[in-house]
């Protein structure tokens, strides 16, 4: 073993509610855009949808046991908006909180540190009915969200992050249409950036003022771009490519200014106090990464480049090893990333708050032998020890993700889990990688 993590490090999976919880109508959750989307036809690869999924909500414990019986020292999940409020605003519904208290309980038992998204995508329907995102009152009602969390579990869980992905849920939502709400239109879109990232500021404010302990920040899901070519107009389209993944919620967040090119779009949008608010402190940058970006220049590119979330190859590229979703495996990218964001935005503290692969993972003589997912996670710990060593601040590290769950359009089809699911029993059986964390756990190292 020559790889070896700090003390205290944090190791654990993430998941998020629609993709595991299933149980989508029951003790008075409400609908969410992600029900709507997925009840819309065409929408979602075979029609699939997340009304069961993988049965989280009354398998909890089983699946905490999974966690606890490797000995995971932390357990990323996301809040489903519509269990605590089912309208997104107004009467909150006791049996939704109580789900959650039980969940952190039942963690906290096992000695898994809790670690909350509030906004893992799950819009409630109703406030997307009122415009959603591009909608300003939309910020305010998810500052009051943000405080019924804290005051609930804020005696429990101390890190909770606002979004998870706001470039995700906002480009393949409001720009290409891909994701749920489903639309493809740009002002909506630049009026939704900006009111997620006050939203992000209104929510740590209404979190602090009744918890002070809490330690806040926001999930980014963040991505070294490089142009496909030499070519000017790849090169051009590279820096607005990354202006549009990484920059639009980064920069507001944790330097207080919107891109040069970007603060047209959304000047009409601000108010006077709205940066201030924005950029206050956050506590630490949750950064989640699956790969670097290649760009080519193309008109649509916004809606083009790296493909439809994993369906199409990335441009230009021969002998290069892919996961089953189409995604370049670059550990070197990951080390960028994380050195990144030390050098260029003050040395955060940094959770590392998603990063994993799918494969096929078949069972046969009833073991998977995802031996790629192993040598996948080699390589990109690796990536992270180095930068730990170069000096990154990094605390922890949740894989993506504990349990094959619902892919959002993709459906069932691409499997990330440490642990198979069988989609029609629902019965958990640990893949070889999940042996393979058992023991870097153990061992703080491989
Ligand atoms: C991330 C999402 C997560 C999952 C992985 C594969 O972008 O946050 O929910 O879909 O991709």
């Amino acid at each position: 073993m020559n790889i070896l993590f700090p003390k205290n490090f944090l190791w654990g999976a993430a998941t998020a509610s629609y993709q595991i919880e299933g149980a989508f109508k029951s003790d008075g959750k409400g609908e969410s855009i992600w029900d709507r989307f997925t009840h819309t036809e065409g929408k979602i690869k075979n029609n699939e949808n997340g009304d069961i999924a993988v049965d989280h909500y009354n398998r909890y414990k089983e699946d905490v046991k999974l966690m606890s019986d490797i000995k995971m020292s932390a357990y990323r999940f996301s809040l489903a908006w519509t269990r605590i409020l089912p309208e997104g605003k107004g009467t909150i519904n006791q049996k939704g909180i109580d789900f959650y208290s039980q969940l952190i309980d039942e963690l906290l038992e096992n000695n898994i540190k809790p670690l909350i998204t509030l906004y893992h995508w799950d819009l409630p329907q109703k406030i997307q009915d009122n415009g959603g995102w591009s909608n300003r009152d939309t910020s305010n009602m998810f500052a009051e969200y943000a405080s019924i969390v804290a005051k609930n579990y804020g005696d429990r869980v101390n890190l909770i992050s606002t979004f998870n992905e706001p470039a995700v849920f906002t480009i393949h939502g409001l720009v290409d249409g891909y994701m749920a709400p489903g639309y493809a239109d740009l002002d909506h879109f630049s009026a939704a950036v900006h009111h997620v990232n006050l939203a992000h500021g209104l929510g740590l404010k209404a979190m602090r003022s009744i918890n002070n302990n809490l330690e806040l920040g926001c999930v980014l899901n963040l991505s070294p771009c490089i142009p496909c070519s030499d070519d000017p107009a790849d090169i051009k389209g590279t820096k607005l490519y990354d202006m549009y993944w990484n920059r639009i919620f980064l920069d507001p967040m944790y330097k207080g200014l919107y891109p040069n090119n970007f603060y047209k779009n959304v000047e009409r949008y601000l108010k006077d106090a709205d940066l201030n608010i924005i950029s206050q402190k956050n506590d630490y940058i949750g950064l989640n990464h699956y790969q670097h970006t290649r760009v080519k220049s193309d008109p649509d590119y916004l809606l083009k480049a790296r493909g439809a979330y994993g369906n199409e190859k990335p441009f230009n590229m021969e002998n290069v090893e892919l996961t089953l979703m189409n995604w370049e495996i670059v550990p070197e990218a990951y080390y960028n990333q994380i050195m990144e964001l030390k050098n260029k935005y003050d040395n955060p503290v940094i959770y590392l708050t998603e990063n994993g692969c799918a494969y096929p993972d078949i069972i046969e003589n009833g073991k998977i032998n995802d031996f790629k997912r192993i040598e996948f996670y080699k390589k990109y710990l690796s990536a992270v020890k180095k930068s730990i060593d170069d000096g990154a601040d990094v605390r922890g590290y949740m894989t993506w993700t504990l349990m094959d769950n619902f892919e959002w359009a993709l459906g069932f089809e691409k499997r990330f889990g440490l642990i198979h699911v069988d989609f029609e029993t629902l019965k958990r059986t640990p893949k070889e990688s999940y042996y393979f964390y058992e023991n870097l756990i153990k061992n703080n190292g491989f």
